[in-house]
C-alpha cells in the first residue's frame, strides 16, 4: 500500500533531496525502495515501488507530487478540447520502470511483485479537480453534465493504465492491483454507468495474471468490483471480511482490512484485531492480510514487524 515505505527510516534516507517522482523514474532507488519492507518485515509479496500518477507524468502532462498533499496538475483537464490534449503513454517512456522491474523479479528470488496501476476514476479526479480532492465536485459535474466527454476521459487513462500495466506484466510482476481509491465517493448506479466499463476493460487486458481491485469506501460497490473481472478485491477495514465475502460472490478472494489506526493501540488489542481479521477472511474464496488502506506514516515500523510476524504464526500449515 501506499507510504509502506514513510514509516521507514532507511526509506527517508534514500529519498533525502530526490522527488518523488524521479525517484520512480530511477532504476536504482525503485529497486532499493520496493525492497526495504520485504527486508524488514518479511510479507509474503513486495509492492513495486511507483505511484498512480508516474505513467500520467511520464506520458507528459506536467503534474507533480507536492508533500504532505499528493499529486498536483498545472493545467487541470475540463473539457473535450483538454481531453483530446492528453497523451498517450508509450512503453519507452517508462523504460526505466521495466529495467527496475526485471532487476527486482531477479533480486526477489520468488517472492512474488505486485505491479498497479491508478483506475480511471481515481486519475480522472486528480486530472479535473488539479489536486486532492474531498468531494470530487468538479469530476462529477464533468462526469453528470457532459457524459460523452467524460468518457472519453476515462478512456484514455484506462489506455495509459492499460499501457503501463502492460509494461509491468511483460517485465515479470506477479499480480497487478488497480487502484480505484476514492471510487467509494459514488454510487452503485453512477459507478456502473460511468466508470465499471473503464475500469473492466482495464482489468481484462490483463487477464494473464491475478488481478486486485482495490477502492476506499467502498461498501455499496463490492460487488460491482467484482464483476469488473476482479480475482481479488481490496477491502478497507469498514466492512467486515464475511459480509464483504457474501458480497463480492463466490470464487472472488479479499485483500485486506486492518484498520491502519489499529497499529496505534497496545500490542494485545492489535493482536485481536489481526485475529478477527483472519478469521472472517476466512469466509472468502482465499485471503490476503493487509491493512485496509495504507499505512498511516507514524506507524512503528517495529508493531508492523510485530504483526506481519503474528500473521505468518496464526496461519502456519493452513
Ligand atoms: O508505499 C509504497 O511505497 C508503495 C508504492 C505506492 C505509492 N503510491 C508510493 C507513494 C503505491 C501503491 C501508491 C499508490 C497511490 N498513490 C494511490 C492508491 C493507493 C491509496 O493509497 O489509495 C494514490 C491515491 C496515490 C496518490 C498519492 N501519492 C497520494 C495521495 C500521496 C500522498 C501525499 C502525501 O505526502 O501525503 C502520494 C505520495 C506517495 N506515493 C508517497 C509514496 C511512498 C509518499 C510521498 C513521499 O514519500 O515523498
Amino acid at each position: 500500500m501506499r507510504q509502506a515505505g514513510r514509516s521507514l527510516p532507511e526509506y527517508r534516507k534514500v529519498r533525502e533531496g530526490v522527488g518523488m517522482l524521479e525517484s520512480c523514474l530511477r532504476p536504482d532507488l525503485v529497486t532499493e525502495i520496493t525492497m526495504q519492507p520485504v527486508r524488514r518485515y518479511g510479507v509474503d509479496a513486495a509492492i513495486l515501488f511507483s505511484d498512480i500518477v508516474l505513467p500520467v507524468k511520464a506520458a507528459g502532462v506536467d503534474l507533480d507530487i507536492k508533500a504532505g498533499v499528493g499529486p498536483v496538475v498545472a493545467e487541470p483537464v475540463r473539457s473535450a478540447a483538454d481531453v483530446a490534449r492528453l497523451p498517450s503513454l508509450e512503453p519507452d517512456q517508462v523504460a526505466p520502470v521495466a529495467e527496475a522491474i526485471r532487476g527486482l523479479v531477479t533480486e526477489l528470488a520468488g517472492t512474488p511483485l505486485i505491479g498497479f496501476a491508478g483506475a480511471p476514476f481515481t486519475l480522472a479526479s486528480y486530472l479535473v479537480e488539479g489536486g486532492p480532492s474531498r468531494d470530487h465536485a468538479r469530476t462529477k459535474a464533468l462526469m453528470y453534465g457532459d457524459e460523452d466527454t467524460w468518457h472519453a476521459l476515462a478512456g484514455r487513462l484506462a489506455d495509459i493504465a492499460i499501457a503501463y500495466l502492460t509494461v509491468q506484466v511483460d517485465a515479470g510482476v506477479s499480480a497487478v492491483q488497480l487502484f480505484d481509491s476514492w471510487a467509494g465517493s459514488l454510487s452503485a448506479v453512477d459507478y456502473e454507468r460511468y466508470v465499471l466499463p473503464h475500469s473492466r476493460r482495464v482489468l481484462e487486458s490483463v487477464s494473464n495474471v491475478p488481478r486486485i481491485h482495490f477502492g476506499v469506501d467502498t461498501a455499496e460497490l463490492l460487488a460491482l468490483m467484482a464483476s469488473a473481472g476482479a480475482d481479488v478485491v481490496g477491502v478497507d477495514w469498514r466492512v467486515a471480511l464475511d459480509a464483504a465475502a457474501s458480497r463480492v460472490g463466490p470464487g472472488v478472494a479479499l485483500q485486506g482490512n486492518l484498520d491502519p489506526a489499529a497499529v496505534f493501540a497496545p500490542w494485545d488489542a492489535v493482536a485481536e484485531r489481526a485475529r478477527d481479521v483472519l478469521r472472517r477472511g476466512k469466509a472468502a474464496a482465499g485471503h490476503i492480510f493487509n491493512l485496509g488502506h495504507g499505512v498511516l506514516p507514524d506507524s512503528d515500523p517495529d508493531v508492523l514487524k510485530r504483526l506481519v510476524d503474528f500473521v505468518h504464526e496464526e496461519t502456519a500449515g493452513s
